[in-house]
C-alpha cells in the first residue's frame, strides 16, 4: 500500500508543536510496518540550514490566481520537501508572535497543489493521503472535486484527514476562493463557507474520506459546541468516519535510559539517583536559591489553549508556598512579557526561559517533580506522556486527550499515574497541585506514583496499527 503523508511540519525537520512529533513518527512507524510511505512538507529556512537533502532534478508549477508559480523537489529518505522560497523561506514557519505570515492561504494552497504534482513527477501513485490539520485540509477536497475524476493516477486514492487542534482552521476572507481553483458554489455553507468566509479545514472535513482526530475523548468533544469552534455540526455529520486515536510518543527520542540530553541515565525500577542528578543540574542552571524545594515545570507553547495565564495568576502563591516555577515556552507576546516579568519580581523562585530549546526540554522532563498542564482543551498532548515516561507526574486538566492518558492517583489503591483536576481556573488548578505537594511529601506514596507513571504503554506501536486498519478499511487493500 502507498500513503502520503502531507503535513505542514514533521520532527526532525521542522516542528512547533506535537503535530511535528506526531506526523514525523508515525511515518516512521508506519514504514516499519511495511507501508510504502513518502512524507511531504514545505522546504522552510529552518530545514534549509540544518539539513541537506538531495535536490531533485524536478520541477513544476502550480497556478494561484492567474500567477504561475514555480516549485521545487527535495528529498532526505522517505522525506519529499516542496521547495518554493517566495513562501517558505522565511524565519518561521506561520507567523511571529504578533501574527500570522498575510499570505498563508496563498503558502498553504501552493504547498496542497504541489503535493499532487510531486506525487506525478516521482510516480508514487497513493492509494491514501493521510493529510494533517488546516494547512494540508484543501488536499482531500481538491482529491474529490477533482484528481480522482480528471487524473487517472489519482482515480483510486483514498484520503484521510487527521484534525490535531480545532482551534486552528484556517480561515479567511472570502476572495480567497479563486485562489483555491475551488467552484463558486462550493461557497456555500454545505461547502467551504464558515460565516462569511473561507475555512480551510472545514474543507478537508467535508472533502476526506475519513476524519479522525488524536484523541478518543477529544472526538466526543468537538462535536459539541463548547470544544467544536464552530464546526461542531459538520463532524457530527461525519458519523462513524469521525475516530479518535490517541498518538504515541517516539521511544527513539524520549527515553531515559538513553537519553543524551540529560545528566544521569535512569528508569522505571531505579529512578532516584537519576532524576535527583537532573533536578541539580536544573537547578543550578535556573539560579534556583532554594535547589532542593519541589520543582514543578511546564514546557509547551504559550498559548490560551495551554492555561498559561491560569499559572501565571497562580504563580505568586505557588511561588510563596516554598515550591520552584521554571516555564519552557514560545509563543504568544501578551504571555512572553507576562512571564518575563514574573520571573523578575520572583527571581530566584521563577525562572522562564523564552524559546524553543528541545535539549533544555529533556532536562525539565526528566529533572522535575511536577509537571503542570492546565489546558482549556487538548486534542491529545504529549507533554504529559513525556513527562510520565521521565517518572514526572502531571498535574493536568480533565479534559480531551489528557483525561486519555493520566489516570488519578489514590493513596489508598496506590493506583494511578498523576492528577487530574475540573474547571479552567487557578483556584482549581492550585488545589490539585496541594494535593499533589502533599503526596510528593510522602516519599513511598511518591516513588509507588512515578513507578506507575514510568510504567505506562505510550509507545506508537498500538496507534500506528490502528492508523494502518483504517487505511486497509478505507481501500480494502
Ligand atoms: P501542542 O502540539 O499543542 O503544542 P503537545 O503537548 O502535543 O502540544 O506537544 C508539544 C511538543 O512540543 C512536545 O514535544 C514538547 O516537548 C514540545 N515543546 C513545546 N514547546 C517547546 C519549547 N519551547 N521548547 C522545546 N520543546 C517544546
Ligand atoms: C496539537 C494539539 C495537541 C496534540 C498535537 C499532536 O497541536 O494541541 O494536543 O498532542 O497536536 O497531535
Amino acid at each position: 500500500m502507498n500513503v502520503i503523508m502531507a503535513t505542514p511540519e514533521a520532527f526532525p525537520y521542522a516542528k512547533t508543536g506535537g503535530l511535528a512529533d506526531m506526523a514525523g513518527t508515525l511515518a516512521k512507524e508506519l514504514s516499519k510496518l511495511k507501508v510504502q510511505m513518502l512524507l511531504f512538507m514545505p522546504f522552510y529556512r529552518t530545514v534549509k540550514e540544518r539539513f541537506t537533502p538531495e535536490k531533485l532534478d524536478r520541477s513544476f508549477e502550480v497556478e494561484i490566481g492567474g500567477q504561475r508559480i514555480s516549485g521545487e523537489l527535495y528529498r532526505d529518505g522517505n522525506t519529499i520537501f516542496i521547495g518554493c522560497d517566495r513562501f517558505y523561506d522565511r524565519p518561521e514557519l506561520y507567523g511571529t508572535p504578533s501574527g500570522d505570515y498575510p499570505d498563508n492561504p496563498q503558502r498553504f494552497i501552493f504547498f496542497s497543489r504541489a503535493v499532487f504534482e510531486a506525487a506525478r513527477l516521482l510516480d508514487f501513485k497513493p492509494d491514501i493521503i493521510h493529510c494533517h490539520d488546516w494547512q494540508a485540509g484543501l488536499i482531500p477536497l481538491f482529491l474529490k472535486m477533482f484528481y480522482r475524476k480528471n487524473v487517472p493516477f489519482f482515480a483510486g486514492a483514498k484520503s484521510v484527514l487527521t484534525i490535531h487542534n480545532m482551534g486552528y482552521q484556517g480561515i479567511f476572507t472570502a476572495d480567497v476562493l479563486p485562489l483555491t481553483g475551488l467552484p463558486a458554489e462550493l461557497f456555500n455553507p454545505e461547502g467551504v463557507e464558515f460565516y462569511g468566509k473561507i475555512n480551510f479545514l472545514k474543507a478537508g472535513i467535508t472533502g476526506a474520506d475519513m476524519v479522525t482526530t488524536v484523541s478518543p475523548a477529544y472526538a466526543a468533544q468537538i462535536q459539541t459546541a463548547e470544544h467544536g469552534f464552530g464546526l461542531d455540526g459538520v463532524l457530527l455529520k461525519c458519523g462513524g468516519s469521525l475516530r479518535g486515536i490517541i498518538n504515541g510518543i517516539d521511544y527513539g527520542v524520549w527515553d531515559p535510559a538513553r537519553d543524551g540530553h540529560i545528566t544521569k541515565a535512569f528508569n522505571g525500577k531505579n529512578f532516584m539517583e537519576g532524576k535527583s542528578a537532573c533536578k541539580k543540574q536544573l537547578a543550578s542552571a535556573c539560579g534556583f536559591s532554594d535547589p532542593e524545594a519541589p520543582l514543578v515545570s511546564f514546557v509547551g507553547r504559550l498559548s490560551y489553549q495551554k492555561g498559561v495565564d491560569l499559572i501565571c495568576a497562580a504563580a505568586y502563591d505557588i511561588a510563596s508556598e516554598g515550591v520552584n516555577l521554571l516555564f519552557l515556552g514560545k509563543g504568544d507576546a501578551v504571555y512572553q512579557e507576562e512571564l518575563t516579568a514574573l520571573a523578575e519580581r520572583h527571581n530566584g523562585r521563577i525562572c522562564v526561559r523564552i524559546g524553543y530549546e528541545e535539549d533544555l526540554a529533556h532536562l525539565i522532563y526528566a529533572g522535575s517533580d511536577i509537571f503542570l498542564m492546565p489546558s482549556r482543551y487538548e486534542p491529545c498532548g504529549l507533554g504529559q506522556m513525556i513527562s510520565l515516561r521521565y517518572g514526572t507526574p502531571p498535574v493536568a486538566a480533565d479534559t480531551g486527550g489528557l483525561s486519555d492518558t493520566v489516570r488519578n492517583y489514590l493513596p489508598m489503591s496506590g493506583k494511578g499515574t498523576g492528577f487530574l483536576y475540573e474547571g479552567d481556573d487557578p483556584r482549581s488548578l492550585k488545589q490539585s497541585l496541594w494535593y499533589a505537594l502533599s503526596i510528593y511529601k510522602r516519599a513511598d506514596c511518591w516513588k509507588r506514583l512515578v513507578r506507575n507513571a514510568m510504567r505506562e504503554d505510550f509507545s506508537w506501536k498500538k496507534p500506528a496499527a490502528l492508523y494502518k486498519g483504517l487505511y486497509h478499511e478505507l481501500t480494502g487493500l
